[in-house]
């Protein structure tokens, strides 16, 4: 199973209708309308990216699922977005989601990094409601790869000590490729 599918059980798993949820890498609107459907038209979602292109791809992809009604769509950084966010949805968030990297087929140098990653994930874990699913998906194989999947692993420690649920996931592959990594973290 992919982690992608993977990510798709359990937003199946936590959110019902009504439910509000934030997609932070909107890419091609994939997570965004697992999570639309979801919640349903009583529900809510906040779909963040950097690029307008992957906010018009998610727009689309959404509206084809007639899920357009319960979406919010922002090009932003989500670092900034985030936490001006907390103002208004503090502690209301079910599920968020983090696909980290590029997307493929795009401009691969438009790609997540560190440092607004983990300003990022610190607005998401205020965000989050007690019982509420993060879920970060990062890719290794690519320059900064790493290091951002070193970094998020360090902080994923960090909530685990102040009584967060976290669990990994690695997919086995073959040859010298890097798997891919999710972390599904529950706040206590
Ligand atoms: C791997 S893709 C996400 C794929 C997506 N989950 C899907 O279902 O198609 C990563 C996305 O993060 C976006 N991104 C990169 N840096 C960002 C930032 N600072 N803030 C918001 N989005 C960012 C990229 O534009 C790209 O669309």
């Amino acid at each position: 199973m992919q982690l992608t599918d993977l990510v798709h059980d359990h937003l199946s798993q936590q959110l019902k209708p009504g439910d509000h949820a934030l997609d932070a890498t909107a890419g091609n609107g994939y997570d965004s309308t697992v999570m639309a459907t979801l919640v349903g038209p009583e529900g809510r979602i906040i779909a963040i990216d950097i690029q307008a292109s992957a906010i018009d791809t998610t727009r689309t992809r959404l509206k084809a699922a007639d899920c357009l009604v319960q979406a919010d769509l922002l090009v932003a950084d989500h670092s900034q977005a985030l936490a001006s966010l907390c103002s208004t949805y503090a502690q209301t968030m079910s599920a968020i989601t983090f696909n980290l990297g590029y997307l493929p087929g795009s401009d691969k140098t438009i790609q997540t990094e560190p440092e607004s990653t983990l300003g990022a994930l610190r607005a998401a874990s205020d965000l989050l409601k007690s019982d509420g699913l993060l879920l970060v998906v990062a890719y290794r194989g690519h320059d900064g790869g790493q290091t951002e999947a070193t970094q998020v692993a360090d902080w994923m420690q960090t909530i685990q000590e102040r009584g967060w649920t976290v669990k990994s996931h690695e997919p086995i592959v073959t040859g010298r490729r890097v798997p891919p990594i999710l972390w599904v973290a529950r706040k206590a």
